[in-house]
């Protein structure tokens, strides 16, 4: 399911973004419709693609330590939730403090009905179909007397932002929290370069059936006749970025008509569209991250298996 709303938007987006020049780009947060949605749940399942297993080992591991480490009368909000699958192990764990409180943020309302429907039963679960901002906003807004936030933002999703907007975002959801909120944050970790690749080019070809299904997208919303066979999937680690590049590459030179979005695009023979990064982090340089968005890191919890670290960052 689509929203209408967002229409105008994902036109505006794909317009600009095929118009780019030397290098055209799509941007990611449009890989997730339903089909989108299926295709990433099958790659948390293909035994390359060790992220999302790391980060629900540790937060099952670590559930303990993570609500020991904040203060009672806590409110949760979760960035992106999905069906929420990997938040149960930490609010299991806080049940068996105090009341649940959780709003789920996300855009998807697939995602936010399967989620209230399987974590309703652990306390007040009050979905929120926003953006991340609008949702933080209405978290905020909705705060009672002496409560304390505690944002979950997990499965490395900030890792798609460019540095510097990561900061930007971390800063802009920063502001709509007072000193002593927390923010729990999942960063998937540098770790050996054929192993971060074959996570984002899996020899099943899941990643890039995920990736094509972006062009397929456009089709289907924005009446445009991508040949998706005329184009490939193509993943690469750049170590001077710290981050992988996931592309889709014209095997031909070809013409392509997006009428949604009033366009007509030129593509030469090899030539790439960037549709994802991303980055991949040590465990010291989220501590610089943090630190220059308005926050002091506070613990963090790693996994060797699938290098992957949990960071519990404080609001100063
Ligand atoms: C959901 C953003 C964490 O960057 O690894 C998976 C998305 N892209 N395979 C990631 C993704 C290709 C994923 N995140």
């Amino acid at each position: 399911m689509y929203a209408p709303a967002l229409d105008g938007e994902f036109a505006r987006d794909v317009c600009a973004g095929l118009q780019r020049s030397p290098l055209k780009t799509l941007p990611c947060r449009y890989f997730y419709d339903d089909l989108g949605s299926v295709l990433f749940d099958a790659i948390t399942r293909l035994p390359e693609y060790g992220l999302s297993r790391s980060d629900a080992r540790i937060l099952e591991s670590s559930a303990r330590a993570m609500v020991d480490a904040l203060p009672p009368d806590l409110a949760v909000a979760e960035l992106g939730s999905g069906t929420g699958a990997k938040t149960r192990l930490l609010l299991e764990e806080l049940r068996r403090r105090e009341r649940v409180v959780y709003y789920p943020i996300d855009v998807s309302e697939q995602a936010l009905q399967q989620c209230a429907q399987e974590l309703g039963p652990l306390g007040d679960v009050y979905p929120l179909r926003m953006s991340y901002l609008e949702g933080m906003r209405a978290v905020a807004g909705r705060r009672a007397p002496g409560q304390t936030l505690l944002v979950l933002f997990l499965g490395s999703t900030i890792g798609n932002f460019e540095s510097d907007a990561a900061i930007d975002f971390l800063y802009a959801i920063r502001t709509s929290l007072e000193p002593g909120d927390a923010l729990l944050l999942g960063t998937d970790l540098v770790k050996d370069e054929r192993l971060m690749l074959a996570a984002y080019d899996d020899p099943t070809g899941v990643t890039a059936a995920f990736n094509l299904n972006l062009l397929g997208r456009i089709n289907r919303e924005l009446d445009a006749d991508f040949d998706l066979r005329q184009f490939e999937h193509h993943a690469r680690y750049r170590a001077d970025a710290q981050r992988i590049e996931m592309r889709l590459r014209s095997k031909t030179h070809q013409k392509v008509t997006v009428r949604g979005a009033g366009l007509i695009v030129d593509f030469a023979r090899g030539e790439e569209i960037l549709t994802e990064v991303c980055h991949k982090f040590r465990p010291e340089q989220i501590c610089g991250m943090a630190r220059a968005a308005g926050y002091r890191l506070e613990a963090q919890w790693t996994d060797q298996a699938w290098p992957f670290a949990e960071s519990l960052l404080a609001a100063v």
